[in-house]
């Protein structure tokens, strides 16, 4: 009876289990697998990590604040995962902790089309910037990152030009909007119905036939959103994300195909 879980601080508002219980009803799994959110808080992280192999556990996902914890704890981690300093997944097998990161193969696989060659633009640059600027460089975009706080943004981009790909881009100040096929945004702005154009460095008639991934999700489309959309911009919302990502989760736990169209229903209910 392989159970699984998130893990987060807080996480009673996670759409996660729901949507992972119904994939695994969907795969036929529903009678031996289970998904629970865990609350721990980050001095109990570790312990309960450790103890999760003899309770029954096969894996777990990890969000906010505990996913850098998460990949520290690890005893073997992916490429991406140690590149972007943080892992979303784990899997408890063969006596060891596993760590991998999904928002990377998650965003890559929630856009319309590869961003192989286009200019991106990330904006923000916590943990979530950095899945989102590795994965879009190793897929081979060129990707520029503004921040707030524009050394933090600096700092993220010394860090991962580390990564071996073709083209970089630049941390940058000053913003032309126009010039992305693709901006992503991975601040908080939004989340508490703060005016997105009044702290981030666009404009609400700037955008025009691009592809805008929105990571902030509530209850409906976000400002940002509806003003891409209403450009004739493609959106990818946050929710979306959030499915890719857990479709990639449960095929590394079950070595089975996610059904999407299950996890989407789900999560949007
Ligand atoms: P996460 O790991 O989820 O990406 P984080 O590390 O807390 O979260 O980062 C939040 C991001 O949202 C940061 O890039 C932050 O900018 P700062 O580095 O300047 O703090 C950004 N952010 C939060 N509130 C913001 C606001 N009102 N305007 C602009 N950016 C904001």
């Amino acid at each position: 009876m392989p159970r699984l879980a998130v893990l987060g601080h807080p996480v009673a508002h996670s759409r996660s289990p729901a949507m992972q219980n119904a994939a695994l009803a969907a795969l036929g799994l529903g009678e031996g697998w289970s998904y629970e959110a865990i609350d721990v808080a980050p001095e109990d992280f570790a312990a309960r990590v450790r103890a999760m192999p003899a309770e029954g556990f096969a894996g777990a996902n990890v969000t906010v604040p505990h996913k850098a914890a998460a990949l520290a704890l690890a005893d073997a981690a992916s490429e991406g995962a140690r590149q972007i300093g943080a892992a979303n997944t784990l899997v408890f097998a063969d006596g060891q902790i596993q760590a991998h990161n999904t928002d990377a193969g998650g965003l890559i696989a929630a856009l319309p089309s590869s961003p192989r060659g286009t200019r991106a633009l990330v904006l923000g640059a916590g943990g979530a910037a950095r899945a989102a600027i590795w994965a879009l460089r190793t897929e081979g975009a060129a990707v520029d990152i503004w921040n707030r706080t524009s050394a933090r943004a600096e700092a993220v981009h010394l860090e991962l030009s580390g990564i071996e790909v073709e083209v970089q881009g630049a941390a940058v100040t000053a913003i032309d909007q126009s010039a992305y096929e693709l901006i992503v945004n991975t601040t908080a702005v939004g989340l508490h119905g703060e005016d997105p154009f009044a702290h981030l460095p666009l404009r609400r008639d700037g955008f025009g036939k691009q592809v805008l991934v929105d990571m902030v999700y509530g209850d409906g489309p976000s400002t940002l959103s509806m003003a891409a959309a209403a450009a004739g911009a493609t959106v990818v919302d946050g929710l979306e994300i959030l499915v890719q990502q857990g479709a990639l989760s449960l095929q590394i736990w079950t070595g089975q195909e996610a059904p999407l169209d299950v996890m989407r229903a789900a999560a949007r209910a």
